[in-house]
């Protein structure tokens, strides 16, 4: 059983709008707010591999609150990575800084999935660690918990590194059903394992990144990936966190990601929250809370250019049960966290009531 929570985690803006219950600000955080962007993330991550920092629950602590610390987000996220949990299992996949996540013998036949053991909790004891120490020190700062989507993962591990067009992933998909949804299937455990350990050491919420999705066809993103995706979900709803599901470049499959389980649908920047909101409703059921969607890219053009965008992205938010400010994807490794923090302090300002 998750621990007791923090007694002002009650009134934290980003559960309330995740429950689509009126906050006293529209709360705001970044996807990637840890990280290359900011100076004091260099510093401390000198001299180690990101999958390495991973094991350190001092790194660990230190990495994901300094974001909060200088932005003064609304929430927190763990520090780790989509792929952590594989490596912490044995698996042999590192993350190449400017690449990403690249796999010494991608997966491609039966014989390479069953290098992939599933994940315990045992595997991840600096997972536990790290949580629970994060969850005291943030106090009423909820911390959300993370993992890769079956989906997304996948990618990297049949295509062995970061790709384009997913090619080998999807023609496993149509050319070896079987194969492609037990790689899928153990995918899911993985993320379930994953994600049952950040909310039983006290993570509030939970966001499945399925960052890649969007490459997919509405058609095959049902048939080969809602259903790993519903199984995560569903897995984790006995806990009663919000559950968030994202992915980029997802306009067309809003409404099926929402069906997947979420209780939050993020959105990148092509779709106005309020399109979202008709999109997901459209799917079937009520109107969920929505989580986005600056472009990163407005990042670098200038406050003028910044302000009135926020604006719009606001007054669409009223659209949705519950707004969750984000950008529509994570923050660049270039961005200045000067803009950032001003976002922040605007947002938190803008739509206080
Ligand atoms: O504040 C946070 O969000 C930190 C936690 C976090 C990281 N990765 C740390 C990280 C989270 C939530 C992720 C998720 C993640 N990892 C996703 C889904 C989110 C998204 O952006 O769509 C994906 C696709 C990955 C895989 C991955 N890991 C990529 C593509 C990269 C970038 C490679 C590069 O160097 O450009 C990573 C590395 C990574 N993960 C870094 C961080 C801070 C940078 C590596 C470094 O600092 O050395």
């Amino acid at each position: 059983m998750p621990p007791t929570e923090h007694p002002s985690l009650a009134r934290s803006p980003y559960l309330l709008a995740a429950r689509g219950e009126q906050p006293p600000h529209t709360p705001v955080w970044f996807m990637r707010q840890a990280g290359r962007a900011l100076p004091e993330y260099r510093a401390v991550r000198e001299g180690t591999t990101m999958l390495e920092s991973c094991t350190r629950p001092d790194l660990v602590v230190e990495i994901t609150l300094q974001p909060v610390r200088r932005y003064g987000v609304d929430a927190a996220i763990y520090y780790s990575d989509i792929v952590f949990p594989l490596k912490a299992a044995g698996f042999d996949i590192e993350i190449k800084p400017g690449i990403g996540p690249v796999v010494a013998d991608p997966i491609r036949d039966a014989a390479g999935l069953a290098a992939l053991r599933p994940v315990t909790p045992a595997d991840v004891p600096f997972t536990t660690e790290s949580v629970q120490q994060l969850v005291a020190e943030l106090g009423g700062t909820p911390l959300i918990g993370f993992a890769g989507a079956p989906f997304t993962v996948a990618s990297y591990l049949v295509e062995g590194g970061p790709s384009k067009d997913y090619a080998r992933t999807k023609a496993m998909m149509h050319a070896a059903p079987e194969l492609w949804h037990a790689l899928a299937d153990r995918l899911a455990d993985v993320a379930i394992a994953f994600l049952s350990v950040q909310v039983e050491a006290g993570a509030s919420a939970i966001q499945l990144f399925d960052s890649w999705a969007g490459g997919l066809s509405p058609r095959d993103y049902e048939r080969f990936v809602l259903p790993h995706s519903a199984k995560v979900f569903e897995a984790l709803a006995p806990y009663g966190v919000p559950r968030v599901h994202f992915g980029v470049n997802t306009g067309e499959l809003l409404g099926l990601m929402s069906s997947a389980g979420a209780d939050v649908v993020g959105v990148d920047w092509r779709v106005p929250l309020d399109e979202a909101v008709r999109r997901i409703t459209a799917a079937g059921g009520a109107p969920k809370p929505v989580q986005g969607n600056l472009d990163p890219a407005l990042l670098f053009a200038g406050w003028e250019a910044i302000e009135p965008e926020i604006d719009r992205i606001l007054a669409e938010g009223q659209a949705a049960p519950g707004h969750i400010f984000n950008l529509g994807h994570g923050v660049p490794p270039d961005a200045d966290p000067d803009v950032l923090e001003r976002i922040v302090k605007y947002v938190q300002t803008r739509s206080a009531r």
